[in-house]
């Protein structure tokens, strides 16, 4: 086992919110790492943005644009042979943007055991968008 392995193993693990599923599983792959060896933080960013829009989509059913991130924390590594899940869940609504919280866990499968890992978590606003690129108004429910 690495000193990371060893330190992960013998603190008080996250575990993987059982009442919801994620939007992405990905696992990581040697392709994806930086020259320090773990995941590049872009690969992880990219994948984040794109599980935020996904309840924004499944809300208002039409286009949207990321407007901003509101907070990006990338709380522990992610290594190759990682499966990397991530969960989103809008947690406010606006006239025509939502803000999306996004944690990402990584299952540190390839080590012979289950460790997992909060690594991300973000807060991401999207826009709801018409056919001119305009802020459009979220539907009602
Ligand atoms: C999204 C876009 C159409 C919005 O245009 P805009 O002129 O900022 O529109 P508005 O000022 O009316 O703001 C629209 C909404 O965004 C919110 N907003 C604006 N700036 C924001 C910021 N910095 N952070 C968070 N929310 C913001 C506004 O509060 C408003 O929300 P509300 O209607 O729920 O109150 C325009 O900014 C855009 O096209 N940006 C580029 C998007 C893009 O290419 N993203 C990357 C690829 S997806």
């Amino acid at each position: 086992m690495s000193d990371t392995d060893q330190s992960e193993a013998t603190q008080i693990q996250d575990s993987l919110p059982e009442y919801r599923l994620p939007v992405i599983r990905v696992p990581a792959r040697p392709s994806d790492q930086n020259p320090g060896g773990s995941i590049f933080g872009g690969w992880i960013m990219s994948y984040v943005d794109i599980a935020g829009s996904i309840p924004a989509l499944e809300r208002v059913r039409g286009p949207v644009v990321t407007r901003a991130v509101d907070s990006f924390e990338f709380k522990k590594p992610v290594f190759v042979g990682d499966l990397v899940s991530c969960y989103a869940e809008i947690v406010y609504e606006g006239r025509t943007s939502m803000k999306v919280r996004v944690e990402v866990y990584a299952e540190r499968l390839s080590k012979g055991e289950t460790i997992t890992v909060k690594v991300t978590e973000a807060v991401l606003t999207y826009v709801a968008i018409d056919e001119y690129r305009r802020p459009r108004q979220i539907p009602k429910k």
